[in-house]
């Protein structure tokens, strides 16, 4: 199957495209300051974090939707996921798992998340051994953010954490399309529906919502 070079309108979800359009949330200065440090940071190392606009994206979701136990596969330094807990942040039980196998992403992430230590668990793992190890964890939104060529299998692991009325957030299904094609593949054999958000120009956010 040839992957999507750009989501067609029966991919498009006009409730979820409309979220793009809210105000920027109001951070604590302590959150800005820090996210500006990693913008900094990402300049000089290329680290591929979400955009703002996806973060601002996953923020609203969760907020929408009630989503206060996450997780993420892929932390980097933990720019996305300082968005999901700032989401969470006035739910006392809400919790991020975030999930990275590489050393030094994970020990900088660890530093940075440090601020919302009561709020997030830094796993150093590979996801998939991650997943098959997750027992009964279930959680209402999984973000995944790690190797693009194993998006089909993290999907399918991640679909039987998901608690019931949750949600599966994959990142960068258009730039990094061709990297996903049985990915894609497996969802139109198995006329499994997603929504391709736009998050940005070249590139967008899909919306599973398995039940
Ligand atoms: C696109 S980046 C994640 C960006 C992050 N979500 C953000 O926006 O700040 C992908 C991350 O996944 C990690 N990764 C790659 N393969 C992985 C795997 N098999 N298991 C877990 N993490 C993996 C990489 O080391 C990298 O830090």
């Amino acid at each position: 199957m040839t992957p999507l070079a750009h989501p067609n309108d029966s991919h498009r979800n006009p409730s979820l495209d409309l979220i793009l359009s809210r105000t920027p949330p109001t951070f604590p200065e302590a959150t800005v300051t820090l996210l500006e440090g990693l913008r900094n940071e990402r300049l000089k190392t290329g680290t591929p974090n979400v955009s703002d606009r996806t973060g601002r994206f996953l923020y609203h979701l969760c907020r929408d939707r009630g989503h206060s136990h996450i997780l993420e596969l892929g932390t980097a330094n933990g720019y996305s996921g300082i968005y999901l807990l700032e989401a969470i942040s006035g739910s006392k039980s809400g919790h991020l798992l975030t999930i990275e196998i590489d050393r030094d992403d994970y020990l900088n992430a660890k530093r940075n998340l440090h601020p919302y230590r009561d709020h997030v668990t830094l796993v150093r793992s590979d996801a998939t051994e991650f997943l098959r190890s997750a027992g009964d964890m279930r959680f209402d939104l999984i973000f995944i953010d790690a190797l693009k060529s194993a998006t089909l299998g993290h999907f399918l692991l991640a679909r039987k954490l998901l608690n019931p009325g949750g949600t599966i957030v994959v990142d960068d299904v258009v730039k990094y399309s061709g990297k996903m094609s049985d990915f894609y593949a497996y969802l139109e054999a198995n006329a499994i529906p997603y929504a391709i958000v736009m998050t940005d120009p070249d590139d967008g956010v899909m919306v599973l919502e398995p039940r």
